[in-house]
């Protein structure tokens, strides 16, 4: 390897660019930038949060390695899924263990994903050189098992994400339990979403040996910039994905302290998901009184939306009134989707929007 056969087989792979940074954006100006582009928890004050880091902080020594930080977030993470602790592995944030999946495959292997879907499990593809498979949604977003497991017949890892990410819809249980069964190789459940969602089906890994399910507290646990996820597999997997796999010290200890700290405070989260699902559905019937703008139902913490007037033209001009939201290709047609946010939010949302579509 050298740098200029590393840059060829990059080629491929399209950089990630995130939303410009909220800074750029405001250019001196006296504006307060509304992020609504990457579906994290506004339900939570950021003091409530930053009191939690801070205790963190206190409990923490940063000269040491983590000790058993780990297993006490491991523990508690089970309770809260009902689940063994030795069915849970900690991540730094949902992205590495999608990273990891995808790192043990060989070139020559196909990966199917149940499509349009989150943007990494493509990208994933392309850094390990893999064949991705989409297997297509039908067009009002519904999932048809038959189909899928037909065209992800001799694919070494299905990827579901469920509710799925950017359509928001959660597929019927049945539906992703037939896959599970059905599949012969892994089977990556991402539930990125799941506490605003109809279900889970952690409790599943006990019977399928096949099933890894992805989760993270980015979403609905507030801690998108700490970095910390996990996975939720049977007790063999995670064994051999934890001891075998990963190098030993993913996450901080104050990192993993804050995760504990923050399963400590789960009422105020259930709380605050709970608002977040009545505001969901305000904010959808708000959408759909815009005139030109259609909005689809969702299980997650974001709505997907589409505007008769061209995307890019929308997507700017809530831009220049401080609002940022999240441009995304569906079926080959741009879509736009905004985080669900608290009243007041929303309102200035919808504002700016009816503004941006006139
Ligand atoms: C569907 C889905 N999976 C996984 C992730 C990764 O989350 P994180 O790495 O922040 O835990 C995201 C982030 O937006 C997502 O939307």
């Amino acid at each position: 390897m050298n740098t200029k056969s590393l840059s060829e087989a990059a080629r491929d792979i399209k950089p990630y660019r995130p939303a410009p940074p909220i800074r750029e954006i405001v250019k001196g100006q006296d504006m307060c930038v509304l992020k609504l582009n990457s579906n994290e928890n506004l339900f939570l004050s950021r003091k409530q949060v930053q009191e939690v880091l801070l205790e963190a902080a206190y409990e923490t020594d940063p000269r040491i390695y983590p000790q058993d930080e780990e297993q006490q977030l491991r523990q508690q993470i089970a309770k809260l899924n009902k689940i063994e602790s030795d069915q849970v592995m900690i991540t730094t944030g949902g992205d590495q263990l999608i990273e990891l999946l995808f790192s043990l495959l060989s070139p020559g292997d196909s990966v199917t994903a149940v499509s349009p879907t989150f943007s990494m499990y493509p990208r994933a593809a392309k850094q390990r050189g893999v064949k991705l498979v989409e297997a297509m949604l039908d067009p009002d977003f519904s999932l048809n098992p038959e189909k899928t497991l037909e065209l992800a017949k001799g694919s070494a890892l299905l990827v579901i994400c469920n509710p799925n990410n950017p359509t928001g819809n959660q597929f019927p249980r049945e539906s992703v339990i037939k896959l599970i069964e059905g599949f012969d190789g892994l089977v990556l459940l991402d539930e990125a979403y799941q506490e605003y969602s109809e279900y889970s089906l952690a409790e599943l890994v006990s019977e399928y040996d096949n099933l890894v399910i992805l989760r993270t507290f980015s979403k609905a646990y507030g801690l998108a910039g700490l970095r910390l996820g996990y996975c939720i597999a049977c007790e063999a997997l995670v064994s051999t994905l934890r001891e075998k796999y990963m190098m030993p010290y993913p996450v901080s200890n104050l990192i993993l302290r804050a995760g504990i700290k923050m399963i400590e405070q789960a009422p105020t989260v259930l709380e605050a998901v709970m608002e977040a699902k009545q505001e969901r559905a305000w904010l959808t019937s708000e959408l759909n009184k815009v005139p030109g703008v259609e909005a689809f139902s969702s299980d997650a913490c974001f709505v997907l939306f589409k505007t008769e007037k061209p995307i890019t033209g929308v997507y700017e001009a809530l831009l220049s009134q401080g609002i940022i939201v999240s441009r995304q290709t569906v079926f080959g047609t741009e879509y736009l989707r905004v985080t669900v946010a608290p009243r007041k939010l929303g309102e200035r949302f919808i504002e700016a929007l009816r503004e941006a579509t006139r």
